[in-house]
């Protein structure tokens, strides 16, 4: 049975098509425009659309059997994941994998979590088979901290004191290939989360001590943070994220050991740990 794969293209998609590939499954991405040649393992098919054309998504869908369902963070998120849902549904796929996010229903304020709450929400009314991954804080957003790390020697991202749950999206990927490839995941949700929590200081003595030198915890002053991001992103993008983040300090954003097992249930070994993300990270850097 053929999987499409949404987002392939993307971090987690692409490890998501990599992880399928493993497995034996037949893939197909959607993708806006034809990727560069490699960018995509040898065997993928490519099915050009736009999550907003739902025409060319039903194209992308003729004889597919499962759809790996991955939204950007975009302002018309869930129109985007509402058509790719509805067109699923339409065409009769046998099952809908989607990645959420962790304690979506905690952070209805939030608006890329509001959106997918409700595209959740639709996955469990509507009749079409379907998993929902819920990760945590991806381990890689902080493979984009190398000029602050090694430069002034912060760590930037606010993600405070209290410790906040964190994955590894091979993670992510394995269990979202699993959810498409093996049977008895159906009418799931998986929270997808790693051993142990991750802070704000925490990250900066673990990067002090891979990197050789201090690294400071830059603190987190939300409305500084969001100022300084609209210079690099939309405004709504920078109020969504900060919102986020703020309400990770505010709310807390913890995963439970009864988590981390079923996780390690579902994957069969135990989740990767910030550290060694950050040791591999460091290891590439130097070299
Ligand atoms: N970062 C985190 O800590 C975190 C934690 C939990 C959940 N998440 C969720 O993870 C997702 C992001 O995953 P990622 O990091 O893999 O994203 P990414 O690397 O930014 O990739 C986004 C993908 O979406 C595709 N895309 C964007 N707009 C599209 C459209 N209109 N039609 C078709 N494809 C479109 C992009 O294709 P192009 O190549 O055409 O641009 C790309 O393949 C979001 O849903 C986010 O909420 C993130």
């Amino acid at each position: 049975m053929k999987i499409l794969v949404t987002g392939g293209t993307g971090n987690v998609g692409g490890a998501v098509v990599k992880e399928l590939l493993k497995r034996g499954a037949k893939v197909r991405v959607l993708a806006r425009k034809q990727p560069e040649e490699g960018k995509l393992p040898a065997g993928v098919e490519v099915a050009i659309g736009d999550l907003l054309d739902p025409a060319s998504v039903e194209q992308a869908m003729q004889g597919i059997g499962k759809l790996f369902l991955l939204n950007a963070v975009v302002a018309d998120e869930l129109t985007q994941a509402l058509i790719a849902y509805g067109i699923a549904r339409r065409v009769g796929l046998k099952h809908v994998t989607y990645l959420s996010v962790f304690k979506v229903d905690q952070f209805r304020d939030v608006p890329h979590f509001a959106s997918k709450l409700a595209v959740e929400n639709a996955l469990r009314e509507f009749g079409v088979p379907y998993t929902i991954l819920r990760p945590g804080y991806y381990m890689q957003n902080d493979a984009t901290l190398k000029a602050a790390l090694t430069g002034p020697g912060i760590y930037p991202m606010p993600i405070g004191t209290a410790g906040i749950c964190a994955v590894d999206t091979r993670d992510l990927a394995e269990a979202a290939a699993i959810s498409l490839t093996q049977d008895g995941h159906d009418g799931q949700t998986y929270d997808l989360v790693g051993p142990t929590l991750i802070s704000g200081p925490g990250n900066a003595a673990t990067w002090s001590r891979l990197l050789g030198r201090e690294i400071k915890y830059a603190g987190h002053n939300f409305d500084q943070w969001e100022q300084q991001l609209r210079g690099r992103a939309p405004g709504w993008t920078a109020f969504d994220l900060r919102a986020m983040l703020q309400g990770y300090f505010d709310r807390g954003f913890a995963s439970t050991e009864t988590e981390v097992a079923r996780v390690t249930a579902l994957l069969g070994h135990p989740p990767r740990s910030y550290e060694k993300f950050a040791s591999e990270t460091a290891t590439l850097w130097k070299a």
